[in-house]
Order: C-alpha cells, then structure tokens, then sequence
C-alpha cells in the first residue's frame, strides 16, 4: 500500500479525530511498519487503549485483556508485537514461550506495581488454603504464586468457578469490591505489617483483598458525574470496574473495555461517556461515527501513552524490547492463565 493509499484509508475513518497533518505523517510510518511487519512474519496485538492511527493501521487484533490474551494463544507468527502495557506482553510470552514477544516500550501499571510475589506468599501464609484470584494486571512472577487469573471480562465468573467460602482477590482494591459486591461477599483489606487479630475466623472473612489501585480509574469522581449530567442529562455513562465502587454505582453500565464498546454498539443513547483512558472514546469515535461520544480527556494513562507508531516501528527495527520471562516461573503462571482461559 503506498502512502497516499494509507492516507486515504486512514482519512475515511479519522477524518473527524485526528487532524489532517498528523494523518499523513502517521500514515506514512503505518505503511513502513506494515512493511516491516510482514518481512518479518509478525503480529501485531493492540489494546482498545492505543493511539487511534496505531490502532486503525497497524494492529492485526484488537481488544480487551482477555481477548488479547486469548488471541496470543492462538497466533502462528514468530514474533508477538505487543502494543499495550508490560503485564500484558508478559501474558502473550507465558502463552506462547517459543515466540519472540516485543513490546515497543517497557510501560508499567499502577496496579502490577503495586504488589510483588512475596506480598502474595505473606497473604498466603496467613490464610492458608485458601484460593487466590489474580489480576491480570500483574506480573508473572505474581501470577506464578496464584491459583488463577482473571480480567475484568471474566472475574465474576473466576471468583464464582471456584465455589469457595473464601477467597484471596488481587490486587486491585476496587476490582475487587466491586465483584465483591456483586457475588454477595464480604471483603477485607489487611495489612500484612499489622499482627493477625486473634478473633479473626475465616468464617467471617469471604474476601481478602489488596489497596492497590488504578491510578486512572481511581481519579474519577461521583462529583464528576453529577457534573456531566447536569450538563448533559441525557448522558449515558459507564464506568471502568476499576473505578470505585460508588462510582459504578453512579453510571448506567460497567465492564470491561471490549464489553463497553459492545454495549455502545446495541444500544442508541444520545451520548456516551466513557469513565477510561480517553484514546478509547475516540476509537469508539472511529469505528461508531453516528455515536456522541463525550471525552474526559484530562485523566490520562502515562503507561499505555508510551506506545507511538515511532516507538512500534523502531521494535520491528531492533526487535525490542524482548519480552523474557524464567521458565521455572512462566510454567507457574501459565497454570494461573490457562484456568481461566477454560473459564471465559
Ligand atoms: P481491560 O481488560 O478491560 O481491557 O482493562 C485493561 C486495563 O488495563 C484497564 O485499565
Ligand atoms: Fe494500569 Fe490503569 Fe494504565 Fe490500565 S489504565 S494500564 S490499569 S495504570
């Protein structure tokens, strides 16, 4: 495909989201990556998260953790190029060992940051026996020391497949109030510095959680909310669930990113607003040119923003960042990825 070829194709979909200027330079890196791509028998992965040129031109397969995790399981390329965050290419290396997995920046999460394995071997030492759900947004050394992992496509349905009393969910603190609430348990939040209280009984404990937290989804306010929709009351408003659980309890839908675009898709409210990364409304925007789509664009994703078509391309160049993981601890989290990609 040639520039002008590009140019075009990308004008027909981003005309109204990404100024003219910007389109034909973009363009032209999205034909050099392609071009690269193929010579080198790659795939490219994007998040819903990714820039919209990046995510319109280059990426093969799109979507939420889940779906991305599960389409890495299934790809024949020799090399995984993964435009997301480091969590998430770990994930495609633990599926998929004998391929060469990239990532074009070393981009962190607030949330794989904020626990570390031996946080997850404290928990559990203090509750012995009892099953632990895992984020996927952590690292495989934390995954490695976990019963099963779960998104926030399917962690309702891990947590429930597990039909036990008690279950160690982490570590995201609202993630897991809000499935918390939704499955009818009662969840806790202990310190592993402060010393066990002695009365506590597992019968009294459902759920033992972690403070870790989204670093964008927990800016979001009930105020904000009251304040779009005193502008806009015809607003339809859905919420990451790693907002808090007020404020899921204040929007119209919560789910993953993949299930907000689908609900997006069937439903026709006047105007949508997103409680996520911003790059997504304006991908919604793309591929949904007859939705309203309000932005709150001032709440960003400094780890998901690190990726460029510049950066993509320079990966296929020098074939990095390689993705590495020891295989002693690739097997143990494989176990924790492959559970939950029979669950759903
Ligand atoms: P999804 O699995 O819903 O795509 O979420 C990933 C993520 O990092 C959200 O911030
Ligand atoms: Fe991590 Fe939040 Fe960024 Fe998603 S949006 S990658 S959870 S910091």
């Amino acid at each position: 495909m040639t520039n002008e070829e590009m140019y075009q194709n990308l004008k027909e979909k981003l005309a109204d989201i990404v100024p003219d200027v910007e389109l034909r330079y973009k363009a032209e890196l999205a034909v050099q990556i392609n071009a690269l791509k193929k010579e080198k028998n790659a795939v490219i992965l994007g998040h819903n998260y990714m820039d919209p040129v990046l995510f319109h031109a280059v990426t093969d397969i799109k979507g939420d953790s889940l779906e991305l995790s599960r389409k890495a399981a299934e790809t024949d390329k020799s090399i995984i190029l993964f435009c997301g965050v480091k969590f998430m290419a770990e994930t495609a290396k633990i599926l998929n060992p004998t391929k060469t997995v990239l990532i074009p920046s070393l981009a962190g999460c607030s949330l794989a940051a904020s626990i570390t394995a031996s946080d997850v071997r404290g928990l559990k030492q203090r509750y012995p026996g009892v099953p632990v759900v895992t984020y996927i947004n952590t690292y495989a050394d934390v995954k490695a020391e976990t019963d099963i992992c779960c998104t926030s496509g399917n962690a309702v349905a891990v947590v429930e497949s597990l039909h036990s009393d008690t279950i160690i969910f982490l570590p995201d603190e609202y993630l897991a109030s809000n499935v918390a609430k939704e499955t009818g348990k009662h969840i806790i939040f202990p310190s592993l510095n402060s010393v066990q209280p002695t009365n506590e009984s597992l019968l009294d404990v459902q759920m033992v959680g972690w403070r870790g937290r989204c670093e964008v989804h927990e800016k979001y306010t009930v105020q904000d909310i009251a304040n779009v929709r005193e502008q806009y009351p015809d607003v339809l408003i859905m919420a990451h669930p790693e907002c808090s659980p007020e404020v899921v309890a204040a929007s119209d839908f919560s789910g993953s990113t993949s299930a907000m675009i689908k609900y997006i898709q069937h439903t026709s409210a006047p105007r949508y607003l997103l409680l996520t990364e911003c790059s997504m409304g304006d991908n919604v925007a793309a591929e949904n040119p007859e939705k309203n789509m309000l932005r709150l664009c001032s709440v960003r994703c400094p780890h998901m923003n690190q990726i460029s078509m510049e950066n993509t391309l320079e990966a296929l160049q020098k074939n990095q960042y390689v993705i590495e993981i020891p295989e002693d601890i690739r097997l143990r989290a494989y176990q924790a990825v492959e559970r939950m990609l029979h669950i759903g």
